[in-house]
């Protein structure tokens, strides 16, 4: 039997990966493509949804594949391309933009909260349009399963929607995605701000632990994370966020489960268990960083295996495509 398929995307927004990503969605990646049929891209076409500098967009496109490929997907196993390198994505979104309602579009919170920021009147009508994109991403695909964080979800959603949608008015064409969310890993957040997500567009850099940060500053961020008052190792999400965000890490990294670590920390302060922490973090990340370094030391191998990325992933959208023009009603070209 054919085995399962997933799809997820990242921006290539930063020039890292932050824990957020990685434990939220990356690590996942990498399990998933012993047991599914993989497809990761890293999407350029929606880092353009807010105003990007275009070497900056170069070199963060390069350096978010080679942390892809660093944290261990393989491209022997997995599909691993550049987005705009598989042109069907942007057709197939214009399709789905003509299947989605004005106000359906407008109840998107990472919209709400993105735009915010620019004011909503000048935020681009990309931004607003967003998360069709990405749902082009993954129904083109016919993607059974989405490894995403939370912040996710709704985008998901609106998939699902889409995808039924489209199935309904011109025949079944398309699988519904299911989201693949780890719970103990969903919401990863900000260490300076405990309550608010890991984000690469919001977080202070205090606040944030990049992939490929050097060891020192990592140490120094976690050593300095806003904890609570008290001294005890407890978890407990309402009243200590930012222990509890910690355990959660230490957790995920050492797979060691809460209540363990709990207990190993009792009596003992918050001091050491940071400590731990931090050294878990470095460990996790150097080797990351250092198979990072070397692959963009060699930027054109590099750019040969998102060829061969953008050449699987090109035969699979141009496929489900030809499908979705006829059944659209457009007419074929002879
Ligand atoms: P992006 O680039 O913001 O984030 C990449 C992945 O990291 C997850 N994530 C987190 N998980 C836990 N804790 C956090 N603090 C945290 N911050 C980020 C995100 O949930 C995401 O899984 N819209 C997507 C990119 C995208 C996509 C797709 C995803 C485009 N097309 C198709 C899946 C399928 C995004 O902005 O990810």
């Amino acid at each position: 039997m054919a085995r399962p398929r997933v799809l997820s995307g990242i921006q290539p927004t930063a020039d890292s990966f932050h824990l957020g990503n990685y434990l939220g969605a990356v690590r996942q990646w990498v399990t998933m493509q012993e047991t599914h049929d993989a497809f990761y891209c890293v999407v350029d076409l929606h880092a353009i949804t807010v105003p990007t500098e275009p070497a900056a967009l170069r070199r963060r496109s390069r350096v978010a594949a080679a942390q892809l490929f660093a944290a261990g997907l393989d491209p022997e196993r997995a599909t691993v391309f550049v987005q705009s390198h598989v042109r069907e994505h942007t057709e197939l979104a214009w399709i789905l933009i003509c299947l989605t309602g004005m106000g359906e579009a407008g109840r998107m919170t990472q919209f709400k909260d993105k735009s915010a920021k620019f004011g909503e009147s000048a935020a681009s009508v990309g931004l607003f349009t967003y998360p069709i994109l990405q749902a082009a991403d993954i129904l083109i695909y016919q993607a059974d399963k989405v490894p995403v964080g939370a912040d996710q979800k709704q985008h998901l959603e609106l998939t699902r929607d889409l995808g039924q949608r489209f199935n309904h008015r011109y025949g079944d064409t398309f699988t519904l995605p299911e989201p693949y969310i780890l719970k103990e890993v969903e919401k990863i957040t900000d260490l300076q701000e405990p309550t608010a997500k890991m984000s690469k567009s919001s977080s202070s850099p205090a606040g944030i632990l990049d992939v490929l940060e050097q060891p020192g500053p990592l140490r120094k961020k976690v050593m300095r994370a806003v904890t609570d008052t008290g001294t005890e190792v407890l978890f407990d999400e309402d009243n200590k966020p930012g222990i509890s965000n910690l355990l959660r890490i230490q957790s995920a990294l050492t797979g060691t489960p809460i209540p363990d670590l709990v207990a190993r920390y009792a009596g003992q302060g918050y001091g050491t268990f940071k400590k731990d922490v931090a050294e878990a973090v470095v460990e996790t990340f150097t080797p990351i960083r250092e198979r990072a370094e070397k692959l963009l030391s060699n930027e054109s191998e590099l750019d040969r295996m998102l060829a061969v990325g953008a050449e699987r992933a090109g035969a699979v959208a141009r496929q489900t495509m030809e499908q979705v023009r006829d059944r659209v009603g457009f007419l074929p070209k002879f």
